[in-house]
C-alpha cells in the first residue's frame, strides 16, 4: 500500500471517502468554542502568514500558514482546547448553560469559590499540560500534570509556571502516563481532562478538539475568502487533525481540501493503523525516539480513528530531518516572507511540503498545480528553546 518512499518520507495515498460520521466536529460546535475564546481576558487572534515568495518560487498559488505561536502566550495551540474543554467541565459541574455562558461568568466571586475546590488531572507531552495550568489558573481550579519519560526539563518547568499546575515527569512512555493519570483521577477524584479519547472516555477530549476548532475559523476569515486546496495537518493522537478534518469535509461538500496527515516515522500510529488495512487502530509499543515530542503518541484518538481513516488522501510518515528542514526554512524565509518560529511538532507539515513541491513524482502525486491553495498550521513555537537554538542556526 505505500506509494512512495524514501529515506526520510513515506507515503500511503487514498482515494478519500465521505462517511457521514465525519459530521463530528462542525461549524455549530466551531462557534460556540470560538464565542468562548473571545471572552478570555488574553484572547488574540493568532497571524495567518502568507508565504507569497515561497509560493511564487515553486510556481503554486497559495501557501497560508496558521502561526499558533503566540496563541495565549504559551507558544502552541493547545490552550484552545485545555480551555474549552474546562469550561465545559466546570458548567456541567455549576449548571451553567454552555451555550449562552462564557468566561465572564468564572469571575463572579461565588462561582470562583465553587471552582477552587476543583482539581484537574492530565498526561501530556508538554504543551497540553501548559494549557491545562494556564486554564486551571484563570477558572481558579488546581491542576496535577505527568509528562512521559524523556521530557525535557524546560517543559515541565514551563507548565507549572504556565499557571496553577504541580508537575513531574514519571518513568513511563506516553500511553502508560495516560493510563497512570487516569487511575489517579479515580483514587483521588479529579476530573480526568486528556487530550485524547478511547472507548469509554469521549466527552472531555470531543469539548477539547472543538476547542482546537477556533484556530479553523480565525484562518478561513483570514483567508478572506480563499478556499484551501490541499491542507497538512500533523499528528499524535490525531485528535488535532482529525477534528479539523472533520470540519473542513463537512464546510466544504463541493470542493473538499485533499487533507494529508503527517507523523513522525517512529510513532506514526495512524499511518501503521491505516497500513494494517482491517480498519481499526493499532498501537506503537515501546517508548518511540523523536525530536516533535508533541507528536509522540502511540495510540490513535478513537473518536476522530473513523474521519481520519475514510476521509484522507495521503498518510505520511516522517523522519526529523523533514521537521528541521521546516523549523529552518520557515526561521531564514526566502525573499520578503516572514519568519515563522516552529519548533519540532510545528514544522513538519512545512518540510514535508517543501520536498513535495521539489520533487516532481511527489507534486504529481499530491495534485500540486499553479492554482493550489495549501494551508498548514504551526502548531508550536520554540517550547524548547535550546533545542530550536540549536536547529536553527
Ligand atoms: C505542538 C503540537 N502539535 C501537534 C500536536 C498533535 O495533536 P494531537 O495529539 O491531537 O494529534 C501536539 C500534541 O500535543 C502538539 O503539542
Amino acid at each position: 500500500m505505500i506509494t512512495y518512499s524514501d529515506r526520510q518520507i513515506s507515503v500511503i495515498s487514498r482515494k478519500p471517502v465521505f462517511q457521514p460520521a465525519a459530521a463530528l466536529f462542525t461549524e455549530r460546535e466551531a462557534k460556540n468554542a470560538l464565542r468562548f475564546h473571545r471572552s478570555l481576558p488574553d484572547y488574540r487572534k493568532t497571524p495567518l502568514v502568507s508565504l507569497a515568495c515561497t509560493a511564487e518560487r515553486y510556481g503554486i498559488g497559495s501557501i497560508f500558514v496558521k502561526d499558533e505561536s503566540t496563541r495565549f502566550g504559551l507558544k502552541a495551540f493547545k490552550g484552545l482546547g485545555g480551555s474549552y474543554s474546562m469550561f465545559r467541565i466546570l458548567c456541567d459541574r455549576l449548571a451553567l448553560n454552555p451555550e449562552t455562558a462564557d468566561y465572564t461568568i468564572f469571575l463572579d466571586e461565588d462561582v470562583r469559590r465553587q471552582c477552587g475546590g476543583i482539581e484537574f488531572v492530565t498526561a501530556t507531552d508538554g504543551n497540553h499540560g501548559k494549557g491545562v495550568s494556564w486554564a486551571a489558573k484563570l477558572f481558579g481550579c488546581r491542576a496535577h500534570v505527568f509528562l512521559p519519560e524523556g521530557s525535557a526539563e524546560a517543559r515541565r518547568q514551563a507548565i507549572e509556571s504556565a499557571g496553577a499546575a504541580t508537575a513531574e515527569i514519571t518513568d513511563l512512555n506516553y500511553d502508560r502516563t495516560v493510563e497512570y493519570a487516569a487511575g489517579l483521577a479515580e483514587k483521588n477524584g479529579w476530573i480526568l481532562i486528556q487530550d485524547t479519547a478511547w472507548d469509554g472516555y469521549e466527552q472531555v477530549p470531543g469539548w477539547i478538539i472543538e476547542g482546537y476548532l477556533t484556530m479553523i475559523l480565525e484562518a478561513e476569515e483570514q483567508m478572506q475568502g480563499k478556499t484551501p486546496t490541499h491542507v497538512f495537518l500533523q499528528a499524535g493522537v490525531g485528535a488535532m487533525a482529525g477534528g479539523l478534518e472533520s470540519y473542513l469535509l463537512n464546510r466544504y461538500p463541493n470542493n473538499r481540501p485533499i487533507i494529508t496527515i503527517v507523523e513522525p516515522t517512529e510513532a506514526a500510529c495512524i499511518y501503521q493503523s491505516v497500513l494494517a488495512g482491517d480498519g481499526r487502530t493499532h498501537s506503537i509499543s515501546g517508548n518511540p525516539a523523536t525530536m516533535m515530542a508533541g507528536l509522540n503518541c502511540g495510540t490513535p484518538c478513537s473518536i476522530v480513528w473513523p474521519v481520519l481513516r475514510d476521509g484522507t488522501s495521503f498518510f505520511c510518515a516522517c523522519g526529523d530531518a523533514v521537521t528541521e528542514m521546516g523549523m529552518r526554512a520557515y526561521a531564514h524565509p526566502v525573499g520578503g516572507d516572514r519568519t515563522i518560529i516552529s519548533g519540532e511538532s510545528g514544522a513538519v507539515t512545512y518540510g514535508l511540503l517543501l520536498s513535495v513541491l521539489k520533487n516532481d513524482e511527489l507534486r504529481d502525486l499530491f495534485g500540486v498545480q499553479k492554482d493550489s491553495v495549501v494551508l498548514l498550521i504551526n502548531t508550536e513555537g520554540d517550547t524548547d528553546p535550546e533545542s530550536y537554538s540549536r536547529i536553527v542556526q
